[in-house]
């Protein structure tokens, strides 16, 4: 049973979409219809999930009803079947706010010239823009034609030909995505390239050179990559997240495009969840540590195999430091594996402790079992479990009998904080980065500047800036560590920097850091207030509702 969802699978389960969409700027919504075939266990009644939508009529059905709305899960859409039958059709429009589509302006796009849409499923904002069964214990498969205004090209995780996109493998809706926009492509490998805007798609080409290297080093570690193409879409600035792994078309920020592949351990990320999420899929939101900490451990094993070992622990140190700093912050019932989400939003669970607690869970079992015996393990956890969607239960009973370690499973996933014994990650080129004020950083990267930064005990702002020119970095990590530092420190002359940062940027992880230390204290309040009122329209209703609840929450 998944708790944000209204459906009920165990009584009827749909297997497939068929989805057919006008895409209306003008109106700024989603019109057509969404065909759902489903298998009927029992139950002469279909529930789906749905939350701000106008459904104008269901056929092949014996009358619908819609019931209560609520304010996390929505609204239920109750359809009547008669014996027999095993299709409906739902016609039916989104609503301009719809939670999980963002559409811009003009002058929110690169080119300023067109309009952009896209849609952002995970994790319960499906239903805002398709009536379906939202959990991702249901996969289906789909097809669909969306229809766009001449000029603006329509992209999906899909198989795409000539304008119709058809996905033959079964997902959850999570996974659903769509696009449209001015977008340009260029090819990256035989079986993977980049969309893109048009004055975009170049850098973002040089930027991910290496995505075919990644895709071979999973396949070799961990077995075929199941999903046929491997792209990736640049979108606006306004995305609010880092990357979102829809199936054959990773969504990624543009805010990675630094120049120096120094911040592409993102492709590695979204790619991994090919495996660890995509092909084996948490089965409730409860259950998330098993996408994003399996990803994390297999985007860190290619860091290590396609740019080296350094890099590797670089990266894996950052995460350590950045999960303990999160968790002093957070109660200790969220610094658990598998979290009670009971009325809250699964939003509520997406902290650095799926992340890297599970990845720092999987290098202990690493550790372990020994290398070798542990790539066998995942390999074929990956194989065993293709296709399905699994509860940390039965993870748990799996890894029991295939691989039984030392580690205390039950105090690592359902107990707070970090076990004692934990393989900690350990970086010298750290070391040497912490020993006093840098004589010679010609050869630094990114994460040696972002280590730097953050291990500055009492940051002598002024002259970090006249030796380093943080505030005109190019690189977006390195800007977000250097701000959040100037707003920490009260550094008045990087303080309009950080206004036009936050007025250009709607990636959830650069505000939410920003806007929480701005708030401390009554002058950075009014400042966040001012800023917040600017740049809110800009942003994605997602990142708005994280972010209402800091600046607006501070004011009441
Ligand atoms: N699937 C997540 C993004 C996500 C999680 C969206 C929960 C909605 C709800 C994606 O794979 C992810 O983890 N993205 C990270 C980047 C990554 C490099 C850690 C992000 O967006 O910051
Ligand atoms: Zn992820």
């Amino acid at each position: 049973m998944d708790i944000h969802s209204a459906s009920r699978p165990d009584q009827a389960r749909v297997r497939h979409l068929d989805l057919s969409l006008d895409v209306r700027f003008d109106r700024r919504i989603l019109e057509g219809s969404c065909t759902l075939y489903f298998d009927r266990i029992f139950s002469d009644e279909l529930i789906l999930d749905t939350r701000e939508l106008t459904i104008h009529s269901v056929d092949h059905a014996g009358g619908f009803e819609l019931g209560a709305a609520d304010p996390i899960l929505g609204t239920p859409l109750k359809i009547r079947v008669a014996p027999g039958t095993d299709r409906v059709r739902v016609n039916y429009s989104t609503s301009p706010g719809a939670s999980g589509l963002q559409w811009l302006d003009p002058p929110q796009t690169a080119g300023k010239r067109h309009p952009f849409l896209y849609t952002q499923s995970q994790a319960i904002h499906a239903r805002s823009w398709i009536p379906l069964q939202d959990t991702p214990g249901v996969r289906v498969t789909y097809t669909a034609e969306i229809r766009t205004p001449p000029g603006l090209k329509a992209v999906m995780g899909a198989d795409m030909q000539n304008g119709h996109f058809r996905m033959d493998q079964p997902i959850p809706s999570y996974l659903i995505a769509l696009a449209a926009g001015d977008l340009a492509f260029q090819p990256l490998g035989p079986r993977s390239g980049v969309y893109a805007e048009p004055s975009v798609v170049d850098a973002a080409a040089h930027e991910f050179a290496d995505t075919e290297a990644m895709i071979s080093t999973v396949e070799e570690m961990y077995g075929p990559y199941r999903w046929g193409r491997y792209d990736l879409l640049v979108l606006p600035p306004s995305f609010p997240f880092g990357g979102m792994e829809n199936p054959r078309l990773t969504f990624a920020t543009p805010t990675v495009l630094a120049g120096d592949r120094s911040l592409v351990s993102l492709v590695a990320h979204e790619l991994a969840h090919s495996w660890s999420g995509n092909l084996v899929t948490n089965a409730t939101w409860s259950d998330f540590w098993l996408n994003e900490g399996f990803t994390v451990y297999v985007e860190r094993r290619v860091l290590e195999r396609v740019y080296g070992r350094e890099r590797e622990e670089m990266e894996a140190v950052l995460g350590r430091r950045e999960l303990d700093r999160e968790m002093a912050g957070l109660p200790e019932s969220d610094c658990v594996l598998h979290i009670d989400l009971a009325g809250r939003d699964p939003d509520a669970g997406c902290t650095l402790v799926p992340y890297e607690k599970g990845a720092l869970l999987l290098r202990t079992l690493e550790r372990a079992a020994g290398r070798q015996r542990f790539d066998a393990f995942l390999r074929a956890y990956f194989d065993h479990f293709a296709f399905r969607s699994i509860s940390t239960e039965d993870f748990l009973d799996y890894i029991r009998r295939e691989l039984p370690t030392s580690v205390d499973l039950d105090e690592w996933i359902f107990r707070s904080g970090v076990p004692p014994g934990a393989a900690e990650p350990h970086s010298d080129a750290f070391t040497r980065v912490e020993a006093g004020w840098p004589a010679d950083t010609r050869a630094w990267s990114t994460h040696e500047w972002l280590h730097f930064l953050r291990s500055q005990k009492d940051p002598d702002m002024p002259r970090l800036e006249r030796e380093f020119h943080f505030s005109e970095s190019g690189n977006s990590e390195i800007l977000h560590q250097w701000l959040l530092m100037a707003v920490q420190r009260n550094y008045e002359p990087a303080l309009p920097r950080v206004e036009q940062f936050l007025c250009s940027v709607g990636r959830r992880k650069f505000l939410k850091p920003i806007y929480s230390e701005l708030i401390k204290t009554p002058e950075g309040q009014a400042r966040a207030c001012g800023i917040y009122a600017k740049a809110r329209p800009g942003y994605h209703p997602i990142a708005q509702a994280t972010i209402d609840g800091i600046v607006l929450e501070s004011r009441a």
